[in-house]
């Protein structure tokens, strides 16, 4: 059984994404260049504001769409670690997602994808909540990042070493002709 193509577009788009927002995340919060900084910032906010519709729709699917079952030979208990992991994912991105623009908007910052689509902020001002929202969204980095490492680190280990096909339920990002699910 293998996940469809909606799945696997939304799994890869957003695995870019993610990172992307990680890593510009990490640099622009660092005393680098002006202009830089400025940059990410802007792209950081703009493809953070994507990300939030990207994980509600992500949900709402995988609510509506179950995830395949996993093969008869992955073990029970690292079959209860992949569930932990991929909830514990999804619970990180919607703190992250939601916390940075709640971060924003109550700081009175402004978010240029937003903006530029007039869609106007959902929050008014108020300066603890933004600085509440910016501790969770700094602390919270961690969770994701572990939960990233612990993830990719098993899909490597069953796409190159155990070869059982657990890989292939998510790549390519289209589903082959030929599987099922
Ligand atoms: C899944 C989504 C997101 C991820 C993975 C992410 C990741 C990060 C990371 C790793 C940092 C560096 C934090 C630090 O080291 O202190 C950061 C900072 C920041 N993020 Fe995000 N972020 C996300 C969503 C958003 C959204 C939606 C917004 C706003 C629309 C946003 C706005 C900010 C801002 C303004 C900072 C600078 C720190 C601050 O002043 O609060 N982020 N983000």
């Amino acid at each position: 059984m293998t996940f469809g193509t909606t799945a696997r577009l939304l799994h890869w788009i957003m695995a870019v994404l993610v990172l992307a927002m990680i890593a510009a995340g990490l640099i622009m919060t660092q005393e680098i260049e002006r202009p830089l900084q400025d940059r990410l910032f802007i792209f950081h906010k703009s493809c953070g504001a994507i990300l939030l519709v990207l994980v509600a729709f992500r949900i709402a699917w995988r609510l509506t769409h179950p995830a395949p079952p996993l093969p008869d030979s992955v073990p029970p208990l690292q079959k209860l670690a992949a569930y932990a992991t991929h909830l514990g994912l999804y619970v990180f991105l919607v703190v992250m997602a939601v916390s940075g623009y709640v971060r924003v908007t109550s700081g009175g910052f402004p978010i240029d994808l937003l903006d530029a689509i007039g869609i106007e902020p959902l929050l008014s001002r108020d300066e603890a909540r933004a600085e509440q929202a910016k501790f969770i969204h700094a602390t919270a980095k961690y969770g994701l990042i572990v939960l990233i490492a612990l993830h990719v680190a098993a899909a490597a280990f069953h796409g190159l070493v155990l070869k059982d096909g657990v890989f292939s339920r998510m790549w390519p990002p289209v589903r082959p002709a030929k599987q099922d699910g």
